[in-house]
């Protein structure tokens, strides 16, 4: 039976969750923290998923229009302020991965902070990546070698990365059938499942009836 030690999903469609019911877009990112949460607390308990990798700031998310940008980056604030106490309540170690260097000051204290409190938590890691691309974390990777004289191959390169753990399942909500420039490397083997389903409706059922089909594939891992 597979069950995934490290899961990682691509958030999306909280947008269109918030047009959908005549909201702003901003208000589907609201409730899709509240989704976050309740996937963070399920995978918690579950007691052979090790680490949760959640994209929630790309790169590329940037070039959104300014608000919804300032939006996101105060709710993050303000929700990781607030969820402190709930990763400490559940044993869930946080770790933000990505080039934080673009967050202003007082987030990326936050961010430390948190990093900090629930650093000898041995439940669950849940790492958020926030301004990550997986193209500029493996030029980080590789700049980070060249500094260290590291060998050139894959073990060091992997252990370079951000996140060195290799994904076994990859979920990504809202419909849509690409990887966006997500844990490219470390999904070389992941399997691979895309929902229509919006984030912020993303429910555990539907993440357990996910689980429970990913128990009963066959991983080859190229071989036969
Ligand atoms: C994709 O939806 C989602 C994002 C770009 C941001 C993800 C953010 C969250 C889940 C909420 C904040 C997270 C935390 C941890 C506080 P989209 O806006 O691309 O939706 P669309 O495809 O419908 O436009």
């Amino acid at each position: 039976m597979n069950i995934p030690r490290h899961l990682a999903i691509i958030m999306d469609g909280n947008g269109r969750w918030a047009q959908s019911r005549g909201l702003a877009r901003v208000k589907g990112h609201e409730r899709g923290a509240e989704t976050v949460r309740d996937i963070t607390t399920f995978c918690a308990n579950h007691s052979r998923i090790e680490r949760l990798t959640l994209y929630a700031f790309s790169t590329e998310n940037w070039k959104r229009p300014k608000l919804e940008v300032e939006f996101l980056m105060k709710l993050l604030e303000r929700w990781l302020k607030n969820e402190r106490d709930v990763y400490l309540a559940n044993d869930v170690r946080f770790e933000a991965i990505g080039d934080l260097s673009r967050f202003s000051d007082p987030l990326q204290r936050t961010i430390r902070e948190v990093e900090e409190a629930t650093l000898t938590c041995k439940g669950l890691t849940q790492s958020l990546a926030l301004n990550y691309g997986s193209r500029d974390e493996i030029v980080r990777a590789i700049r980070r070698m060249i500094a260290q004289a590291d060998p050139i191959d894959e073990a060091h390169l992997l252990r370079a990365l951000d996140v060195s753990m290799e994904v076994d399942l990859l979920i990504r909500t809202g419909g849509d059938q690409r990887l966006s420039n997500f844990m490219l490397l470390q999904a070389a083997y992941a399997e691979l499942f895309f929902t229509p389903t919006l984030w912020p409706d993303f429910s555990t059922d539907e993440l357990q009836s996910i689980l429970t089909t990913f128990e009963r594939v066959e991983r080859r891992f190229g071989g036969l």
